[in-house]
């Protein structure tokens, strides 16, 4: 059945009698369970289901599972459970596998660009608090438990970072890189209520959903082969929309091939057209490689010398923590379109939630304090070599890939069986497959993926009747072995 997961329901009913765990219980032994199954539905891949049987070629969206089959569902507590400890007993025993599942996930993990790599044993004792930094980050609220000195600190490093001074910068610590484009998306419209966003078609889907929250006329731009922003097609577009300002979406690093736009390019363009620097806003969508970029010799800066308005970065993705977050920064000046004092927070409300994460920027300054600049331009340089690595590989092997030179993202043919994409949770789009190597992703990991790989996928194509599919129209010809173009 689709998603169910034996894993848990059978020995965790909630009806069971669970049994208190064994003294000698240990919670961080693996235990082998099993993947879950994977869909069964008519997803075909060059006419090839994932069980090797012939299909009508048609591709549908695999949509993952529905976890109302795996729920773990919350019961009322028996009237004798607190003098028993059956309930605790029972949770305790579903944390324990939960967290073991987690280390199974967490070891072959390759696809999405999350450092899964850190440790934050020393912040356990900061759980009993609960921390929030609700208002903004320069104004203290009355509610004292609050890490606005943390923040502050985090939000200098990347100011800095980014070459803009203290007194010019505002910023803070979102819940991730979607609500940096959220926030930046949203000051380009606060500046110039009547402008048009551009972004390119490759930009993450909450570019195009910020203009649907906003109401924003949005235009899509062409991109090319290696994803980056067709910045001739971009002239072209603004040229037609003369009349009004605009506001576009750079990235420093498109989700599906890593690519990033050329910023000076797109503000010459921007200029070309005749559109003063009073007349455009960009935000610079940085989400994983804002924070790489700074560290990559020859690669152009993202600096806030040029013309931009705003920049945001996930925090979990390179820098790497428990929970999902991000930093926003900004000019000063742009800040006071988009606030309002409130007087029940006595603070500040320029920030696109109400309550926010206070725990974020202590995991945050925690890892900038103990890697530092030096520390964060290791990894890069770490991440960067084991990404040609994997790609040479690949390559070595007969397998179409790609990355671009900027870039940790490899991208390849995309696997022919769900379930090994599954295993090594790779993010897929029609024909590819991606690998964004973080610093967690070591080569003796590649290098048990890549035998797997290539083990697997012999069995793929070996009938003859199958072949690898084509794209060319996705990375290029020259990186596409398929039987057309190898
Ligand atoms: C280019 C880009 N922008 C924005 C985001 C959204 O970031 P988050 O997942 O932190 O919301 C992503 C996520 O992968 C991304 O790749």
């Amino acid at each position: 059945m689709v998603g169910s997961v034996e894993v848990f329901a059978g020995d965790l009913s909630i009806n069971e009698k669970v049994e208190p765990l064994p003294e000698d219980f240990d919670p961080t032994a693996i235990i082998k369970d099993p993947l879950p199954p994977v869909v069964e539905t008519n997803v075909s891949i060059n006419g090839v289901t994932a069980n090797g049987n012939e299909k009508k070629a048609k591709r549908e969206i695999v949509l993952g599972r529905n976890v109302h089959t795996m729920c773990l569902e919350v019961t009322e507590p028996e009237a004798d459970d607190e003098v028993t400890g059956e309930r605790e007993a029972y949770m305790a025993s579903v944390l324990a596998r939960y967290r073991r599942s987690l280390l199974e996930r967490t070891k072959h993990h390759l696809g999405y660009p999350y450092n899964l790599d850190f440790d934050y044993g020393a912040l356990g004792q900061l759980q009993h608090f609960s921390i929030n930094n609700l208002g903004d980050p320069f104004i203290e609220s009355n509610y004292g438990v609050h890490s606005r000195q943390f923040e502050v600190g985090v939000l200098d490093w990347f100011a800095h970072l980014w070459e803009l001074e203290k007194n010019e910068y505002w910023g803070y610590i979102t819940n991730c890189g979607t609500e940096g484009n959220l926030h930046g998306i949203l000051i380009g419209r606060e500046v110039f209520p009547d402008g048009i966003l551009y972004a390119s078609r490759e930009s993450h889907y909450s570019v195009f959903k910020a203009a649907r929250m906003y109401r924003m006329e949005c235009v899509k731009v062409n991109t090319l082969v290696s994803g980056e922003i067709d910045c001739d097609d971009f002239k072209t577009k603004i040229l037609c929309h003369k009349d009004k300002p605009a506001i576009i979406n750079v990235n420093i690093g498109t989700t599906v091939k890593g690519a990033v736009d050329d910023l000076d390019m797109v503000i010459k363009k921007l200029e070309e057209a005749g559109f003063t620097h009073d007349r455009f806003y960009i935000h610079c969508d940085g989400a994983l490689f804002g924070l790489m970029m700074p560290f990559v010799k020859r690669a152009p800066k993202v600096t806030f010398k040029k013309p931009i308005g705003s920049v945001s970065v996930s925090g979990h993705k390179f820098v790497g923590c428990p929970m999902p977050c991000g930093v926003q920064i900004t000019r000063l000046d742009h800040i006071n379109a988009l606030s309002r004092n409130v007087e029940y927070l006595a603070s500040r409300d320029a920030t696109i939630m109400g309550s926010r994460n206070g725990h974020a920027p202590i995991f945050l300054w925690y890892t900038l304090n103990r890697k530092g600049y030096r520390g964060f331009q290791k990894e890069v340089q770490k991440c960067l070599r084991n990404a040609h690595y994997l790609k040479d590989c690949l390559i070595t092997a007969g397998i179409g890939a790609m990355l671009n030179e900027l870039s940790s993202t490899v991208v390849f043919e995309r696997p022919q069986d769900e379930e090994f994409v599954r295993k090594y949770q790779l993010a897929c789009q029609g024909n590819i497959a991606h690998v964004v190597v973080m610093p967690n992703i070591t080569i003796e990991k590649l290098d048990v993926f890549l035998s797997e790989l290539v083990q697997m996928r012999s069995t793929w194509f070996q009938d003859g009747k199958h072949q690898p599919p084509c794209i060319a129209s996705d990375v290029g010809e020259e990186h596409c072995f398929c039987a057309l173009h190898k």
